[in-house]
């Protein structure tokens, strides 16, 4: 697929093929694109937690109200923040781990999976509960539901001139 077309096909997926087995050489792929986004003084202040057991995954859902997609989900990946990593610059993380996931979206829709983007932090007051989960200490910035579409969502993007300033 035409890189432009992946910006265009990725939206998010809400239902999936249930029980769909997504190989660990998949997702080291999707992991790789989500690494090589750019980050503040290359500070690269995340990690990722992928999530295949299933009471795992249970137990994410019953912390967020609207992760519900996880019960058809093949797994998830909870990306986080690490604030320490930052040493020049400060207060960038947060843009750091957006790059980082619309990354790992990208190259998810583009080996044909589907996922969804559910923000934790800081949103849900409830980074504790996920960091005690997951067992991390790192800050939980979104938890991405990921697995074989089983839905056709309807396009939702497009080009609004009026969102645009030029300044020639
Ligand atoms: C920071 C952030 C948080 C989001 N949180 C949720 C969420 O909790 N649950 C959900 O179903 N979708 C969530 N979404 C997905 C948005 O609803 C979705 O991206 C938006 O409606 C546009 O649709 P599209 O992704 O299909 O283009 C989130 C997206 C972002 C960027």
């Amino acid at each position: 697929m035409e890189f432009s077309e992946v910006v265009k096909r990725r939206h998010s997926i809400r239902k999936y093929k249930p029980e769909s087995i997504i190989q660990k050489e998949e997702i080291d792929k999707i992991l790789t694109a989500a690494m090589y986004a750019p980050s503040s003084n290359n500070s690269r202040p995340w990690e990722f937690v992928v999530v295949y057991n299933k009471k795992t995954i249970e137990k994410l859902k019953n912390l967020h109200p609207y992760a519900s997609m996880l019960n058809t989900a093949s797994l998830a990946i909870v990306v986080c923040g690490i604030p320490q990593y930052e040493d020049l610059t400060k207060g960038y993380w947060q843009q750091d781990c957006g790059a980082a996931i619309e990354n790992l979206l990208l190259e998810a829709a583009n080996s044909g999976f589907g996922t969804c983007w559910c923000g934790i932090y800081p949103s849900l007051n409830k980074t504790k509960e996920f960091q005690e989960v997951l067992e991390v200490k790192s800050i939980p910035l979104a938890l991405i539901a990921l697995g074989v579409p089983d839905e056709e969502p309807g396009t939702k993007g497009f080009f609004d001139k009026t969102k645009v300033k030029i300044m020639e």
